[in-house]
């Protein structure tokens, strides 16, 4: 039988026992069923949920539209922010090559725009894309976000200048709302390829639509995968009431009970660089869906052990106000041995003939003891090797313990209201119709 992923709370349970875990996960069986029937709250944000089934027919018209990006182009820029933006960089980073940019052999290169407003930025991808046959996917579910928006603005103007309007078209797809949206008006006009973002789907639960899918399929990886893998731990987690072998209960009720210790920030901490953007995607996924109403754990990463050497110091002996949740990989997929030296003028024999992730492993167990025994409490999650099918199992887990997480903290973890704050005024200060009032009061404030 094939391995899942697992959890292991045990380095938890010196600061909330198995007994407290168990018991809240069963009380909250029931939020699993208020998500299964629709009724709690944001039940109108719930099409992510059956997503692994849902997306299936979609699949061969995502991979043929990404053969043809990948068969006419080189690179391609995608377009969008937040939920629009993390997913696909988040499984696409963690599965590609390191360094793909500077591999000799022909690949097809992923490059992101619209998620800030730099000038530099843009400015350096303008000048590299001068001189490359490049494709655009813009995904915005609103269509109107103003970060991608820009992005798209400019791109699109230069792309166009480049081939031409009706290559441009060609090359062009946008990933958006069935009707609203400038966006969807701009594809209608031009006559882009679209995929539609669902209305019951949420940015940041929407990694398994085209939203995602689309960019995964162009950077070469295997979509069927990993929506096969989303759909085993679908099996695993929506369709179990069993509380104890339901993994997304068991990390939901964990991670709320050592919140109640006072340890109010949980970081994500991975050993491999490719699990970056993973830990990026599951901060916007916790930290939006959970952060609201004065409640909320706050989400940080540490990738490790790079971070041992900067942040590792106030992990082990800062502020109790942290635990750690480590996503490990069991199997690394390639192998590289630490050769030995006849003068070891380094000190180094002693582990030559290792393999570096038997070191990395070591560190890490090193890690998890040091820390618990700095009173950190630390929850396990563990997936057996960094591929499509695991990742997809990681998403769906991920997603599936948030919405149960913030039903125990009694928040909707479907909305993000706060996020508007920073737009109006950034509105006002552009002068942007509408905002005169807003604008009046914002430059007494800066006056
Ligand atoms: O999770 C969310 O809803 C947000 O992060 C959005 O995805 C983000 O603001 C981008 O929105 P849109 O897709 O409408 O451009």
């Amino acid at each position: 039988m094939k391995e899942n992923l697992s959890i292991d709370l045990k380095n938890a349970s010196r600061f909330v026992s198995f007994e407290e875990i168990a018991a809240l996960a069963q009380q909250s069986v029931r939020h699993l069923d208020a998500l299964n029937a629709g009724s709690g709250a944001g039940n109108d944000f719930l099409g992510w949920l059956t997503l692994p089934e849902d997306i299936l027919p979609q699949l061969d018209r995502l991979e043929r539209i990404a053969r043809h990006l990948r068969s006419v182009t080189d690179v391609t820029v995608v377009i969008g922010i937040g939920g629009s933006y993390l997913g696909a960089r988040a499984v696409i980073e963690a599965l590609s090559h390191s360094f793909l940019p500077l591999l000799k052999t022909k690949n097809h290169q992923i490059l992101y725009a619209g998620q800030n407003i730099c000038e530099d930025y843009m400015s350096d991808m303008i000048e590299v894309l001068d001189n490359r046959n490049y494709s655009i996917v813009a995904i915005s579910k609103s269509g109107t976000t103003t970060e991608p928006s820009i992005a798209f603005r400019i791109l699109k103007d230069h792309l166009e200048r480049k081939v031409g309007k009706a290559v441009a078209a060609d090359r062009i797809i946008a990933v958006t709302d069935d009707e609203k949206g400038a966006l969807r008006s701009l594809a209608e006009i031009n006559g882009y390829e679209t995929f539609v973002i669902p209305d019951n789907i949420g940015g940041r639960y929407s990694v398994l639509t085209p939203v995602g899918l689309l960019p995964i399929a162009i950077s070469g990886l295997d979509i069927k995968l990993l929506v096969k893998g989303a759909k085993s731990m679908e099996e695993m987690t929506r369709k179990n009431k069993n509380a104890t072998t339901n993994p997304s209960i068991l990390y939901a009720a964990a991670r709320n009970l050592i919140m109640q210790t006072g340890r109010t920030m949980e970081i994500l901490v991975g050993f491999t660089p490719r699990l970056h953007y993973i830990a990026e995607w599951w901060k916007q996924l916790y930290g939006e869906s959970e952060g609201k109403d004065g409640k909320g754990i706050f989400p940080l990463s540490v990738d490790f052990t790079t971070d041992l050497h900067s942040l590792g110091q106030y992990i082990q002996e800062g502020q109790r106000i942290m635990f750690e949740t480590f996503l490990s990989i069991k199997n690394t997929r390639r192998k590289l041995i630490v050769p030995s030296e006849k003068d070891d003028a380094d000190q180094l024999n002693f582990i030559a003939g290792k393999r570096l992730s038997e070191i990395n492993q070591c560190a890490e167990t090193g890690t998890v003891i040091a820390h618990n025994d700095g009173n950190v409490p630390i929850i396990s999650l563990t997936i057996p090797e960094l591929d499509e099918y695991y990742t997809g199992q990681l998403i769906y887990f991920f997603e599936i313990a948030c919405a149960l997480s913030g039903y125990i903290l009694d928040v909707n973890p479907f909305d993000q209201p706060g996020v508007e704050a920073y737009k109006m005024n950034m509105f006002a200060l552009l002068n942007k119709p509408g905002y005169e009032e807003a604008a009046k009061k914002i430059r007494e404030r800066i006056k």
